[in-house]
């Protein structure tokens, strides 16, 4: 198991560049199970639960190819054979988002065995919305043994309404619904860049959408898909974290290669703050800090609001504010795994409900802490960098999951950090 060591007080300052989403690329992979033709998707990032995705389409029959070189971020996924419709427990366990292969497998071959998604670091995470919307697309579905068994002659369009908003659930119903016969109408969709990307590519593969990015979203089925080629768009969230690197360190970060029209949130989130950020352009930002951060209140909304999935970075940089801020989490319960982390390291958190009271500035010290999430892990990382001397972060798996050589990209602006292997540990649970 790797560690971060992490010297913190250096500004960082230069450019770093931003990767491809790894939201987006994995319902884009999933989406290969839906034709019989090759799919390239570029910008795929390389991270772990990239990797996870390539074994369980590859542990269902796909032959992949990844790039090489210049071409990396390429991969070649064809799906002619899907011999083996499993989603075994031992890939789904480690990636929730898994549970994106059950709509396009029901489509495709008409039936799907899916392992239940466990429990997960940040609370209950069902997939009944996913397995409601099928079963009214005419899927049977049964649970046993920890799978979910279902099967489907062929998918019928439906009106779906989501009780809930929910980001796979929307793009999981979005694949079924591209090869059933009819028309199905989702209502409260999620809005989400991800669930556009996807719907962008199930359209070079020639589905038939309208209103993806909206909240009511029209699809007629078609017989059959083909191959396209596709680039994945940037990472909101590397983006925003990186962004809160720059601001926290007091340095001055370009950030390139991000979607700034996907990041208004937490612009207006930063700027509240006090940090200065200047949008260069469709896909660039200048990000500074200052010693003069304010305490600013932050409640976690679906897109386009504040995502879920920056509130612990966001609540690293609110420690070095004057004053109280109150962070809210309204998407997941149980999303404060970092508070306790962040406490041992100075800051002065109290947690009331689903709400973290921030009393800031603190003098963060270095403190021997512990990765619980991958969202958790970069606020620690973002603490680390301007804590007083070395700070030793464990778990850094979590963060491998979804920021592409953090450590390099980090480096290259002046951070001082460093992954460590762990000799004396047997391996990653
Ligand atoms: C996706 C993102 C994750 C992000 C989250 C919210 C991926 C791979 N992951 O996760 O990074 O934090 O969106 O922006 O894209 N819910 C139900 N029943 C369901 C499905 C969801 O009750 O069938 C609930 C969840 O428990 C949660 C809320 O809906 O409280 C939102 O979850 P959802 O949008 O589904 O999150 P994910 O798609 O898993």
């Amino acid at each position: 198991m790797d560690r971060f060591v992490i010297r913190g007080g250096n500004p960082l300052v230069g450019t770093v560049t931003v990767s491809g989403s790894k939201n987006s690329a994995l319902p884009c992979m999933a989406a290969a199970i839906l034709t019989e033709d090759e799919i390239v998707l570029e910008n795929i990032p390389q991270v772990r639960d990239i990797d996870t995705e390539r074994k369980l389409l590859a542990s269902m029959g796909a032959v992949l190819h990844i790039g090489e070189g210049s071409n990396s971020g390429q991969t070649t996924i064809s799906c002619r054979n899907l011999s083996d419709p499993i989603a075994r427990y031992e890939i789904v366990k480690t990636m929730r988002a898994s549970s994106l292969v059950l709509g396009p497998l029901i489509a495709r071959t008409g039936m799907a065995r899916v392992a239940m998604p466990g429990g997960c670091a940040i609370g209950a995470r069902p997939i009944d919305l996913h397995i409601k919307g099928l079963e009214k697309m005419g899927a049977e579905i049964a649970q046993e043994h920890g799978y979910l068994e279902a099967r489907a002659s062929r998918l019928h369009g439906a009106n779906i309404v989501f009780e809930k908003i929910t980001v796979t659930g929307t793009e999981d119903l979005l694949m079924a619904a591209v090869l059933a016969e009819g028309e199905t109408v989702m209502e409260n969709c999620a809005r989400e860049p991800e669930v556009t990307d996807l719907a962008a590519l199930l359209t070079a593969m020639g589905a038939k959408i309208e209103g993806a990015g909206r909240s009511t979203i029209r699809v007629q089925g078609v017989e059959r898909l083909g191959g396209a080629r596709y680039r994945i768009n940037p990472d909101r969230i590397e983006a925003g974290t990186l962004m809160i690197a720059g601001a926290i360190t007091q340095g001055d970060l370009i950030i390139s290669n991000c979607a700034t029209a996907h990041l208004h949130a937490i612009v207006y989130a930063m700027r509240r703050v006090g940090a200065i950020v200047d949008v260069l352009g469709p896909d660039s930002m200048r990000v500074r800090g200052t010693d003069r951060f304010r305490g600013a209140d932050v409640s976690t909304e679906e897109y386009p609001g504040f995502p879920t999935d920056m509130q612990a970075q966001y609540m690293a940089l609110t420690t070095q504010a004057k004053g109280i801020s109150r962070i809210t989490e309204n998407i997941f319960e149980n999303r404060f795994m970092h508070v306790q982390e962040l406490v041992r390291m100075g800051a002065n958190i109290r947690v009331e409900g689903k709400t973290a009271i921030v009393q800031g500035p603190a003098r963060l010290s270095s403190a021997a802490v512990m990765c619980s999430d991958l969202r958790a892990s970069a606020s620690l990382v973002l603490a680390a960098l301007v804590a007083d001397g070395e700070t030793v972060i464990d778990r850094v798996y979590h963060m491998d999951r979804g920021y592409e050589h953090i450590e390099q990209k980090l480096s290259s602006v002046g951070a001082q950090i460093q992954r460590m292997g762990n000799l004396f540990d047997p391996g990653e649970a």
